[in-house]
């Protein structure tokens, strides 16, 4: 796990946009796995300055992580609104590449059955960008879910669902189900880049980093990945045992890219 501590969110977000760039630049038609929430937005904005600069992502194929349950693609607060506000439209990506998971197909199960095989069919993600929630959920993968789960329907927990209100008139209105990559599926991504803000995710960056692996915090399934980027700032590595160790690690590399 390569850790990576900056307080500019620019930086970060420049940090991962290159190796997206280096990444299309060898294989244009790479596969892109991407969130939604607030954390990746300065990633999503770099990489529209890269395609507004003549970087080309219209061979690029993508991949939601989740989506609620009964939010179609034109409602305001569903994750495919998010997707093509922040990536497609704006970074000119051919929606014909783009595979979300839908919260209205009739028979979810067979959705994600049908999204596990477009997948596999496209290869595989390349690069999976993921946020943590402070309860340290991966995609909508809520403590307690098997860390070799696939994709399917899932409960949001009340922090999630309390946490996710801030985009809604009221708490009432916040879906109580969504479908989601699960953590098994998520592991199979070839490179997987986290990014976590803000000291309120202090604890779960803690139990990813060095924590023991356990289904009771997911994103520290992530320990069992052999290419992980984690990009963090001072307040969600103010728990960090070895934050020094780090940040010697990564100052002493002879390109801050990537590995
Ligand atoms: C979204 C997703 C979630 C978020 C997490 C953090 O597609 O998979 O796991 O990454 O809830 O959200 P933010 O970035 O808004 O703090």
């Amino acid at each position: 796990m390569e850790i990576i501590i900056n307080d500019d969110h620019q930086v970060l977000a420049k940090i991962v946009v290159d190796s997206i760039e280096a990444m299309v630049r060898q294989k244009p038609d790479s596969v892109l796995g991407v969130a939604t929430g607030s954390t990746p937005i300065p990633i999503y904005e770099e990489l529209t300055r890269r395609v507004e600069a003549g970087l080309d992502l219209s061979q690029i194929r993508i991949f939601g992580l989740d989506e609620y349950v009964s939010l179609d693609e034109n409602n305001a607060q569903s994750y495919a609104y998010f997707i093509r506000q922040h990536i497609i439209e704006p970074c000119k990506i051919n929606p014909a590449n783009v595979r979300l998971l839908s919260g209205v197909a009739e028979d979810l199960k067979a959705e994600a059955a049908d999204f596990e095989a477009a997948i596999k069919a496209a290869g595989g993600v390349d690069l999976q960008i993921l946020g943590v929630g402070h309860n340290g959920h991966i995609a909508f993968n809520e403590p307690t879910s098997s860390l070799a789960s696939r994709t399917r329907r899932v409960s949001l927990t009340e922090k999630t669902i309390e946490a996710n209100s801030r985009f809604y008139n009221s708490v009432d209105e916040v879906p109580r189900h969504a479908i989601s990559q699960g953590i098994g599926t998520i592991l199979e991504a070839r490179h997987l880049v986290m990014l976590a803000y803000g000291e309120e995710k202090g604890y779960a960056v803690k139990e990813m980093i060095e924590g023991p692996v356990s289904a009771m915090m997911p994103a520290s399934a992530l320990q069992l990945h052999p290419h992980v980027s984690v990009l963090i700032d001072e307040g969600a590595a103010k728990t960090l045992q070895k934050a020094d160790f780090y940040k010697f690690e990564w100052s002493s590399k002879e390109t801050q890219t990537l590995d």
